[in-house]
């Protein structure tokens, strides 16, 4: 397999993308049984028809035959912590003991930039692994932290996100940071549009902010509008409250945020189970996004996130693993469990949306619609190949299947890593299973 993204490369494969959300629009996916990928310097040249396409291919075109398979956009995770990938399945009864018992002595040690180093490569190999080319990163507060993620992604050519995490309030001495934003400042300029590698300025939660540090954290925001912001909101009942004493003057959790100017395009929240119907308004209104975290939130007993409210608000949804509070960087396992926290909420979640959630949705939750998320010519070709035979359980049901909704379906509920056939980030084999 050639590394040289200059010339043009073809991948045959049955090929899913999407052009809209399947709940709001009909024929929002584009599906072509016998499909062909081209890919040029790095970037989608044309998806469509093999029929179609092959012809219009100089006749040496090295073609990569991926049939029985299924390509589709590289998967996005728009909330996890990379330095909470060695805790990851650490038992506790609820977020708040959660944080204080395993998450605070774990992000301790990224101070240390050869320990950094060591998780962040392990971190990306594991992302591609389960098919994840994009994803928003909480560092720790520990400037190294963030200089290891995006040196590590960076050396991939990978499109990743990431932040130093700010708190300086109800967190061990260890980890407190100020509201001096001099290091946020100095890694905006340092990673933010270098390559592929972008900011996302990265206040923990409203009760580990000072005021000071919220309205400093607003202010950086403001100076840098097209940086990201990422934070997590109403996961926890324990923690609603605390919050409702620490800002007794703000009307709810979320406005706590939106009273310090954090609320805008390329804002993400995690979690937002426990959100009133003005606050979901509010996040659509100012087109910020909600980053779902089923298998956090069954682990931590958080509570199930409404689907069905935040899509009559038109809010922005897309789906995060929330590792190392997640159970699975696998974003097929993370469907599987939205699925069921749909069901119990008393919707129904479709494969076809819950793909559209893990690719498009969240480049449109992102504002970056065009750069990743779809096969539009002109997007940068991060993809992956699925394989609905990965196993001899998957194989038996998608033999069975009668429809592309029943193969999904089967690949979101069976699948995980071993689904992963190869991923592709800017044109180039960066994961191969089994190799
Ligand atoms: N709230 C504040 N910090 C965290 C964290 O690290 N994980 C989760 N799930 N929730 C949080
Ligand atoms: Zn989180």
């Amino acid at each position: 397999m050639s590394n040289d993204t200059r010339n043009l490369q073809a991948y045959r494969a049955s090929l899913l993308h999407f052009h809209a959300d399947p709940a709001f629009a009909e024929h929002a996916a584009a599906w072509h049984e016998d499909g062909l990928l081209l890919v040029e310097d790095g970037r989608v040249k044309a998806a469509g028809d093999y029929a179609q396409l092959a012809p219009t291919m100089p006749p040496d075109t090295p073609v990569t035959d991926y049939r029985g398979q299924i390509i589709t956009p590289g998967f996005i995770d728009t909330h996890l912590h990379f330095p909470q990938t060695d805790m990851i399945a650490s038992p506790a009864p609820g977020l708040l003991p959660w944080l204080e018992t395993y998450t605070f002595p774990t992000e301790r040690r990224f101070g240390d930039p050869a320990h950094a180093r060591v998780l962040a490569e392990f971190f990306l190999d594991e992302l591609l692994r389960n098919g994840t080319t994009t994803a928003m990163v909480y560092c720790t507060v520990h400037k190294e932290s963030v200089d290891a993620l995006f040196e590590a992604s960076s050396a991939r050519n990978l499109r990743m996100v990431g932040g130093k995490v700010l708190m300086d309030r109800h967190c061990p001495d260890f980890l407190r940071d100020s509201p001096d934003m001099r290091e946020s400042e100095e890694l905006i300029g340092r990673w933010h549009n270098k390559g592929r590698s972008l900011y996302a300025i990265t206040p923990r939660f409203a009760p580990t902010s000072t005021e000071a540090q919220l309205a400093a954290t607003g202010e950086l925001a403001r100076a840098h509008p097209d940086t990201f912001i990422q934070t997590h909101v109403s996961e926890n009942q324990d923690e609603i409250a605390w919050v409702g004493k620490l800002f007794p003057q703000q009307r709810s959790y979320l406005h706590v945020y939106e009273h310090y100017g954090l609320m805008r395009p390329r804002a993400m929240f995690g979690h937002c189970i426990w959100l009133d119907d003005t606050d979901f308004a509010r996040l659509a209104d100012t087109g910020s996004a909600i980053a779902h975290c089923p298998t956090s939130n069954l682990f931590l007993g958080s509570g199930l996130f409404d689907i069905a409210r935040a899509d009559a608000a038109r809010a922005l949804v897309s789906l995060g693993t929330d590792v190392g509070a997640g159970t699975s960087f696998s974003m097929l396992q993370t469907m599987n469990e939205a699925y069921k926290v749909a069901r119990l909420k008393g919707s129904y979640l479709p494969a076809l949306r819950m793909f559209y959630l893990a690719t498009l949705g969240a480049a449109r939750s992102m504002q970056l619609e065009g750069t990743i998320g779809n096969f539009v010519p002109g997007a940068e070709a991060d993809f992956i190949v699925l394989d609905p035979k990965a196993t001899p359980l998957l194989a038996r049901r998608t033999a069975g299947s009668d429809t592309l909704e029943e193969t999904l379906f089967a690949l979101a509920l069976l699948g995980d890593d071993r689904a992963i056939r190869a991923t592709y980030a800017a044109g180039r084999l960066v994961h191969e299973r089994g190799q």
